[in-house]
């Protein structure tokens, strides 16, 4: 089996990566562009492995993109590539349309051209996964879940490329009869996690002895996924999933991120008593514009059809990954270069005369 990942060097990528060349034995190719969230530090213990290999390159580069596709002949494709952050999305919108709307198309569009030229065995046997989350439906209430037939209403530029990339690849499906799936996955958290994102920013910054910035009044829900199963269920995806269908990955752990915090914190303050109590340095602070309220889903047709279920829970996820961030201050320490911690995603206010 020969599987190409794109944007393994990232969170989730590299994940999937570890997870195929070392769990299944399949051959992988990385194509990713090493932005400011890649780093091949996350493939580390696959790097000499002579199941995997590398190829840094841009996804809206067709040229290159169809070359790598041509030369390494994959049996799947697995498109994660993305830029990814909410709030750089806020005062930033055009890296995410290139790069999740127009890089999404470039990869379709070579995927076609090699798909189309496959011997019917192989024609019938490739598939393409399109990576997605579940902020493409927009915000809940406190009550409901996300299902497959949620209609789409994307709140930030970040879930609205996301959402326009996800129709691309269902009209790939439709139209030329390509044959893909989409999945759409709740946030994730774990190892490799750039320290942008909530969790991994109030670990290091709690380590610290930093200010913890919770946006507006904290009570925001998210439902957490510990990352290794979503690169199960993205590898269970690829192999059984109907094409043409969408697939919502979800580990039923919703929580507030006020609670989500504070877990961070009662854990630090075990395994590192040093800066105790650790909740002394949560400082509210203004909101990010187009918040979503909450995050929920429903991973019922995933969990029946395809046999998965999430092996973490949030409490044996969340403490496993305090204590790798803990333990692995050689690979977030050097990604302060492209990140210094500071607050993302405001807008300037600009006062009328
Ligand atoms: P990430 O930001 O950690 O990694 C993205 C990777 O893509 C990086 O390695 C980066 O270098 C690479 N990349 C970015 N632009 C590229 C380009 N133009 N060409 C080639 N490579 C490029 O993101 P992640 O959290 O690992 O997310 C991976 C995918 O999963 C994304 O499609 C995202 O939308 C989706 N997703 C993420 C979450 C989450 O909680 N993080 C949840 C659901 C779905
Ligand atoms: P984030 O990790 O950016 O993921 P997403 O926006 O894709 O859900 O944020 C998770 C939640 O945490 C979200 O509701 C915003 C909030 N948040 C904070 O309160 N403080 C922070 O410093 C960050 C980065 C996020």
């Amino acid at each position: 089996m020969r599987v190409l990942v794109t944007g393994g060097a990232g969170f989730i990528g590299s994940a999937v990566v570890r997870h195929l060349v070392l769990e299944k034995g399949y051959e992988v190719l990385n194509v990713d562009k090493l932005t400011y969230a890649g780093t091949l530090t996350s493939v580390k213990n696959v790097e000499t492995n002579p199941f995997y290999r590398f190829l840094q390159a841009d996804i809206c580069d067709g040229q290159a993109i169809s070359a790598a596709i041509s030369s390494f002949r994959p049996d799947r494709i697995m498109h994660l590539a993305a830029e990814s952050h909410v709030d750089r999305s806020i005062t930033g919108a055009r890296d995410f349309v290139e790069t999740n709307v127009l890089g999404t198309f470039t990869m379709l569009e070579c995927a076609r051209a090699y798909w189309q030229s496959l011997e019917p065995a192989g024609k019938e046997a490739f598939r393409f996964l399109h990576v997605s989350t579940d902020e493409v439906y927009g915000s809940l209430s406190e009550d409901g879940l996300f299902e497959e037939t949620t209609p789409y209403d994307p709140s930030s530029p970040y879930s609205a490329s996301k959402a326009a990339s996800d129709h691309l690849a269902k009209a790939w499906t439709r139209t030329y009869g390509m044959p893909i799936v989409v999945s759409n996955c709740s946030n994730n958290y774990g190892p490799f996690h750039f320290p942008e994102k909530l969790i991994p920013l109030m670990i290091i910054s709690a380590l610290e002895g930093k200010p913890l910035p919770v946006y507006g009044n904290g009570v925001n829900i998210r439902d957490w996924l510990f990352v290794e199963d979503h690169a199960r269920a993205l590898d269970i995806i690829a192999e059984r999933g109907r094409i043409g269908e969408t697939y919502n990955v979800g580990g039923r752990n919703e929580r507030r991120n006020i609670d989500v915090v504070k877990r961070i914190c009662t854990l630090m303050d075990e395994l590192h008593p040093a800066g105790k109590p650790h909740e002394s340095l949560i400082t509210y602070v203004q909101d990010r514009p187009g918040h979503d309220a909450r995050y929920a889903i429903d991973a019922t047709k995933l969990e029946n059809e395809l046999g998965w279920k999430a092996q973490e829970n949030f409490d044996t996820g969340i403490e496993k990954t305090v204590k790798w961030y803990l333990e692995n201050e050689w690979w977030w320490g050097p990604l302060r270069q492209n990140y210094d911690g500071s607050r993302l995603g405001l807008l300037k206010t600009v006062t009328q005369k």
